[in-house]
C-alpha cells in the first residue's frame, strides 16, 4: 500500500492535472531525452517550441546523429549554454555507434551517458521504461519540504540525500513514470514557489507546512539559515469582537505561547492587494466580501539571541467566520489578557488598548 501522499498525488493527477505538454506520455526514450535536455535550459513555455522543432527536424536519433553540428547549434539558438547542445550531439552519435541507435533501458547505463545526470537518468528510466527511480528536482524539493515539513537545506549534500530518500520512499514503484510526472506537474501548478494554491490543494489537511504556517519559508537554503532573519506577519482576525488566537507549537521560539494567525515569509513582502489575496483568498478561502477592513502596522524589529525578527500586524475585520477557522479559538476581546503572548504581541495589544 502506498503512502497517503502518493495516493493523494495520483488521485490529483487523475482528476485535476490538466497540464498539456507534448512530451507527456511519450514512450520514445529519444524524445523524452530531448525534452529533458531542453528543459534543463529553459521553462516549459519556451521549451515547448524548441522541442517541437527538434522532433520535426530530427524525428529519430539517427537523424540527429547524422546532422551537421552547425545546423543543430542553430536550432538550439536562444537556449544558451552550448555545451549541453554539444553533449546532445555527442550522445546521439554515441548511441548510434555503440548501441545501434537503441537507447539504454536501465538507470546506470543512462547515467553513464554524457550530459545525463541523476535527474535526467531517472526521468528517462521512469517515463520510457517505468523503472522505479524517483526524479529529484526543484519541484520535488519544494513539495516534500512543505508536505513533510522537512527543514534540511536543499543546497547541502546531506539535504539532497534526505530528499532523494524521501522521493524514493514515496514513489509508487509500479507507476514510476506517472508518479514522477505528476509530482513535477503538481509542484509547477499547485505547490508553486510563490503563491501556492493551498486553498485548492488535495494535500492541505496533512501538509505540515500549511498547518504550521510555514508554506512561504520552505524549502530552506543554507544561506537563509545562516542569516536567521525571519519575517512574521500576524493577521489579527476579528469577528464581532472575537479575536482568532493560535497556540504555538513546541519546536520553535515562543513555544506554547499564543499568537495571532501567523504567515512567515522570506523577506518583507509588499503588503499589497496581491499579497492579501494570496493569504486571504488562496490560502484561507476567505472571500473578498467577507472582509470589512484591514489595517497594517509598520514593521517592528526584535532581536533574539539567534534570530532577527521583523514583525507586522495586519488587522482584518470579518463579516463571517471563515470555514478554515470554524474549529479555531475565537476569544472575546475582553478575555485576551488571560492568554500568554510573546512580549512583542503583548506590547502591541497594550498600545491598542
Ligand atoms: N521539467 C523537466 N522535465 C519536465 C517534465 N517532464 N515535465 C514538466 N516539467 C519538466
Ligand atoms: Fe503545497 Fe499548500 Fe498543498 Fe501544502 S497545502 S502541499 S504547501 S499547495
Amino acid at each position: 500500500m502506498s503512502k497517503p501522499f502518493t495516493q493523494l498525488l495520483l488521485k490529483w493527477n487523475k482528476t485535476s492535472n490538466h497540464r498539456p505538454m507534448p512530451w507527456k506520455g511519450e514512450p520514445d526514450p529519444y524524445k523524452i531525452w530531448l525534452s529533458e535536455i531542453i528543459l534543463q535550459q529553459t521553462r516549459v513555455e519556451q521549451g515547448w517550441a524548441y522541442y517541437e522543432r527538434f522532433v520535426k527536424n530530427y524525428p529519430t536519433i539517427f537523424k540527429l546523429a547524422k546532422a551537421k553540428d552547425q545546423e543543430v547549434f542553430k536550432l538550439w539558438e536562444g537556449l544558451g549554454y552550448y555545451n549541453r547542445c554539444r553533449n546532445l550531439l555527442h550522445t546521439a552519435r554515441f548511441i548510434v555507434d555503440e548501441y545501434n541507435g537503441i537507447f539504454p533501458n536501465n538507470y546506470e547505463a543512462l547515467l553513464a551517458l554524457k550530459g545525463i545526470g541523476p535527474y535526467t537518468a531517472a526521468a528517462i528510466a521512469s517515463f520510457a521504461f517505468n523503472l522505479p527511480h524517483a526524479v529529484v528536482d526543484g519541484n520535488v524539493f519544494r513539495v516534500f519540504s512543505r508536505f513533510y515539513g522537512i527543514a534540511n537545506a536543499i543546497d547541502t549534500r546531506e539535504g539532497i540525500q534526505i530528499f532523494n530518500q524521501v522521493a524514493n520512499e514515496n514513489l509508487d514503484p509500479k507507476k514510476a513514470g506517472i508518479y514522477n510526472q505528476a509530482l513535477m506537474d503538481f509542484g509547477a501548478t499547485v505547490c508553486k514557489p510563490m503563491g501556492p494554491l493551498c486553498n485548492d490543494c488535495i494535500l492541505q489537511k496533512e501538509c505540515v507546512a500549511f498547518n504550521r504556517n510555514q508554506v512561504n519559508v520552505l524549502p530552506f537554503k543554507v544561506k537563509q539559515i545562516q542569516k536567521k532573519k525571519r519575517y512574521f506577519d500576524f493577521f489579527i482576525f476579528n469577528y464581532k469582537n472575537n479575536w482568532l488566537l493560535q497556540k504555538r507549537g513546541q519546536e520553535d521560539i515562543w513555544a506554547g505561547l499564543y499568537q495571532f494567525y501567523l504567515v512567515e515569509n522570506n523577506a518583507l513582502t509588499l503588503a499589497d492587494a496581491a499579497y492579501f489575496k494570496q493569504v486571504l483568498q488562496q490560502q484561507l478561502a476567505i472571500k473578498q466580501n467577507q472582509v470589512m477592513a484591514t489595517a497594517i502596522s509598520d514593521p517592528m524589529k526584535q532581536l533574539l539571541t539567534h534570530q532577527h525578527l521583523t514583525v507586522r500586524f495586519i488587522e482584518v475585520a470579518l463579516k463571517s467566520k471563515p470555514i478554515a477557522f470554524s474549529k479555531a479559538l475565537w476569544i472575546p476581546k475582553a478575555n485576551l489578557n488571560k492568554y500568554p503572548f510573546p512580549k512583542l504581541i503583548a506590547d502591541y495589544l497594550k498600545k491598542k488598548a
